[in-house]
């Protein structure tokens, strides 16, 4: 399969129309596309990324009044969470409506949703017709792409289309919170801090321990966000043993280090991660030292997602 680039949302949007995948930027990360009431369509996303077709996808929309084609109803703390943070890196999950294919959902009778807060995004879903569903645009286990380029490395000759954009502004995925009971709980720790969804709802919670232990959320269970190379998260005063290894974070340590990353805040810092790891694999980079960050704000999904990469 020949991947087309294009920076043409019309020309993207026609690969959808014709049942194909088209990965395309957000405020988050790039996804791949698929039209989500699509059963045929959706089953090339999982074949591209060899993702485990027991990881449910994310429905991505251009408009509110999409939400009804997707999900059974919308309750109030729901509708809360969608008035204060759509469009944004939020992902609300709610119960499912019979019209969106079962294996959109891996089986589940829930779907998460979300407006993207890029308008080439919400242009491109619009232009598409449809919501689409989709999962990070990387090959299954590997850094989610913040770039284009980082899409073509994954997933060239594997989908139909890549609608070029910028770098994405976040780096981080989003906020995925269940909805479907009495108080929301946040499955995933994303762009939305867990300091702004209590400002809306104040009920919202974190998964314990033991829950997550559980199948609420089914690809929290899947390796994420892992380089190659091996990730060790460090404080500030860290000393390095140097040979072959990389460091990012927020101060440059003493030491020889061969690629190094400083960068001026917590934001700018889960922007580049990513890019760095991929960076740090093209580079044949044995270690990766990461600097721990203070986990409010930004700094909490960055602490997750590295420590993932640490667990690996
Ligand atoms: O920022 C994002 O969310 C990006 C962009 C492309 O929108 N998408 C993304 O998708 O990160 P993905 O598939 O890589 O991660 C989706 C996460 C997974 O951990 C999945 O298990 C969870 O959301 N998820 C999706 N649907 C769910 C559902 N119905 N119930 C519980 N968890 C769900
Ligand atoms: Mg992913």
């Amino acid at each position: 399969m020949k991947t087309v680039l294009t920076r043409s949302v019309q020309e993207a949007a026609q690969f959808i129309r014709s049942g194909g995948t088209v990965a395309f930027p957000t405020e988050t990360v790039y996804g791949l596309g698929a039209n989500a009431l699509n059963e045929q369509a959706i089953r090339k996303i999982f074949e591209a990324k060899q993702r485990p077709v027991d990881n449910p996808l994310i429905a991505h929309i251009s408009s509110l009044e999409q939400v009804s084609e997707l999900v059974e109803e919308v309750p109030a703390t729901a509708a809360t969470l969608i008035d204060a943070f759509f469009p944004g890196p939020l992902t609300v999950v709610l119960k499912r409506s019979f019209r969106v294919p079962s294996i959109a959902t891996a089986g589940l009778d829930t779907i998460g949703v979300r407006m993207p807060g890029n308008d080439l995004a919400v242009e491109f879903i619009k232009a598409s017709g449809t919501p689409l569903v989709a999962p990070s645009a990387n090959l299954s286990g590997r850094p989610s792409p913040t770039t284009w380029q980082a899409v073509l490395e994954d997933l060239n000759g594997r989908i139909d289309c890549i609608l070029q954009g910028e770098p994405t502004d976040i780096g981080l995925e989003s906020t995925v919170v269940d909805c479907t009971g009495d108080v929301p709980i946040v499955l995933r720790v994303g762009a939305v801090s867990i300091e702004q969804l209590r400002k809306v709802v104040p009920g919202a919670r974190l998964l314990e321990a033991e829950e997550k232990i559980e199948i609420r959320s089914p690809g929290m269970r899947h390796k994420h966000y892992a380089p190659s190379a091996r990730v060790v998260i460090v404080g500030k005063d860290a000393k390095l043993e140097s040979s072959n290894a990389a460091f990012i974070g927020l101060s440059l340590p003493f030491g020889d280090i061969l690629l190094a990353k400083a960068c001026d805040s917590a934001e700018e810092y889960a922007r580049s991660l990513f890019a760095f790891f991929r960076e740090c694999d093209r580079e044949g980079i044995e270690t990766i030292y990461c600097q721990r960050v203070d986990e409010t704000g930004i700094g909490a999904a960055l602490m997750d997602r590295l420590r993932r990469a640490e667990a690996r």
